[in-house]
């Protein structure tokens, strides 16, 4: 008898499993298309070794919105404007969340940074101190000076290696390195001091580490029981990255710290002092506490430094790679600025060409294939398709900027498709050019980073002619980017440079 029992019951519990399987697959949801998951790894199997490359052909394949499953986790990749558009804006408040991941939680701490930070009052106040101590028109305008010097220091150093084979980045990315610092920390933490992590050259080797590791595809991330063997290492890299990066922040914030007690009537000077005075204060929403200010600064080395020096860096490649557009470029500067002189900010409404090619560095070369991570917090429906909360969306602005049915040959380099354009077309409010991003995650850092990429390139051309490195021919430079997610050239680019300007101003 106990044996009929157990036998019903087991016959009943698979009916149930059966008919809720057969059930939920009907009520189940218009998905978007996409390949058939395997159990456990779901479409990994697709993807894992070349992310980047394996996803752009699978998009081929199904269309400008995709489902694939990385793991048992729904990926959404949404490839066309319209789609990006409904993401971004349509759907913005559901999808302006982030997926918990390994870079968030091991180089966010645990997600108290402002990139990786869900979506909620954390991330709310975190945006608004930034857009007031950082951004605003008013501190970028105090900050100005800090630009100016280290432009004069950036053309001086150039100068002084003149006729040599230099690496470009190194010294870009050194240059946009030390406006950050000074604008939140103070330079002299990596000027003056003695403390091991503080040198130059090893805070810029973190900020690059730091910005590959936050875009890398961490399997352990959508198969959560591997993650343990951290099959790629990225999360050793991860945490031995960090815990050189935390050493350095405490020291800064202990220095900080030591200044405010040691002064009566203490004033601000930078964001440090403006978050630690913050903390202090009982009635904010989120208590501001040591971890959140590091997140905090941790946000601008990582999104701010090698960003904006790549950037630049690309925009030098190109108008090496195409003499003719930095032949343009040098007679509008030369015809808007003379050569008496250095171009300065407020020049820059004047250079139009200067902003073509700006505009057109960042379509073809945006910062990485896809926006970071957005992540949906309650169930949606997107473009007639069905999206359970919890659902990753990827925009994949790589192919948005180079879709034939926007662009004119969208592969090739051509400024002059911008001449007549704002440079607010790379803002995202329509959606056909992403490289900042759009809504509500969009890049606080933009005018920011825009105008250090504007300014710099003026000046590079204005002030010197750039040549290859010895033996390289023009139809060497190489245009490739790596095909990781954060798009670095394949080739590192070797230039020498040549003053053109009165030797004094240098
Ligand atoms: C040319 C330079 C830059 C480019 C191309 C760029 C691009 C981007 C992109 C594509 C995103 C992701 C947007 C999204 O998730 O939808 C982003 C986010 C972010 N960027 Fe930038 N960025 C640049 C400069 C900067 C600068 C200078 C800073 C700070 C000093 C900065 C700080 C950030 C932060 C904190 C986020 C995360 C925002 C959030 O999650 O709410 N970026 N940036």
């Amino acid at each position: 008898m106990a044996n009929s029992w157990f036998l019903l019951l087991a016959v009943v519990s698979a009916l149930a499993i059966i008919s809720k399987t057969i059930f939920n697959q009907k009520l189940e949801k218009h998905l978007p298309p996409g390949p058939n998951p395997w159990p456990i790894i779901g479409n990994l199997n697709l993807i894992a070794f070349d992310p980047r490359r394996s996803i752009q052909s699978l998009c081929e394949k199904y269309g400008d919105i995709m489902l694939l499953k990385f793991g048992k986790f729904p990926v959404v990749i949404a490839s066309s404007s319209e789609m990006a558009r409904q993401f971004l804006k349509v759907n913005d408040a559901i999808f302006a969340s982030r997926p918990a991941l390994a870079a968030g939680k091991f180089t966010g701490y645990d997600y108290k940074n402002m990139a990786w930070a869900p979506h909620g009052p954390h991330w709310i106040q975190a945006r608004k101190i930034y857009h007031m101590e950082v951004f605003s028109d008013k501190k970028m305008e105090s900050f100005e000076h800090i630009r100016v010097e280290e432009r004069r220091d950036l053309v001086s150093r150039l100068c002084s290696l003149s006729g040599k084979t230099i690496m470009l980045k190194d010294h870009l990315s050194k240059y946009t390195l030390s406006i950050i610092c000074r604008m939140l920390i103070s330079k002299k933490y990596f000027v003056e001091s003695e403390h091991e992590n503080s040198s130059s050259k090893h805070l810029e080797s973190m900020v690059g580490e730091l910005l590959d590791l936050n875009g890398v595809f961490n399997i352990g991330d959508w198969i959560p029981w591997l993650s343990f063997l951290d099959l790629q290492g990225y999360v050793g890299r991860m945490k031995a990255l960090q815990k050189k990066l935390d050493k350095f922040y405490d020291y800064v914030i202990d220095d900080h710290e030591a200044g405010r007690a040691a002064e009566k009537d203490f004033n601000p000077k930078d964001l440090v002092d403006v978050l630690l005075q913050m903390a202090e204060n009982p009635n904010l929403e989120v208590k501001i506490t040591r971890d959140r200010i590091k997140g905090l600064i941790q946000d601008i080395f990582n999104g701010g430094i090698d960003s904006t020096a790549n950037a630049i860096e690309w925009a030098i490649r190109e108008t090496l790679k195409h003499p003719h557009i930095a032949e343009k470029a040098k007679a509008e500067l030369d015809k808007v600025i003379g050569r008496k002189r250095w171009v300065e900010e407020k020049d820059l409404t004047q250079l139009p060409y200067i902003d073509a090619i700006v505009m057109e560095t960042l379509r073809l070369h945006p910062l990485a294939t896809f926006l970071t991570y957005h992540y949906s917090i309650k169930d949606s429906k997107v473009a007639g398709y069905d999206m359970p909360k919890g659902t990753t969306v990827l925009i994949n602005i790589w192919s948005i900027a180079r879709d034939p049915k926007t662009w004119d040959s969208p592969n090739e380099f051509l400024p002059e498709r911008f001449l007549g354009k704002e440079v607010d077309v790379l803002f995202g409010s329509n959606f056909t050019l992403l490289p900042f991003g759009s809504g509500r995650r969009r890049c606080p850092g933009l005018s920011f980073g825009l105008k250090v990429l504007r300014i710099t390139l003026a000046n590079l051309l204005h002030g010197f002619n750039l040549k290859l490195g010895e033996g390289i021919r023009v139809k060497d430079v190489c245009s490739e980017d790596m095909g990781t997610a954060v798009t670095r050239p394949k080739v590192p680019l070797a230039v020498v440079v040549e003053p053109t300007l009165p030797h004094d101003l240098y």
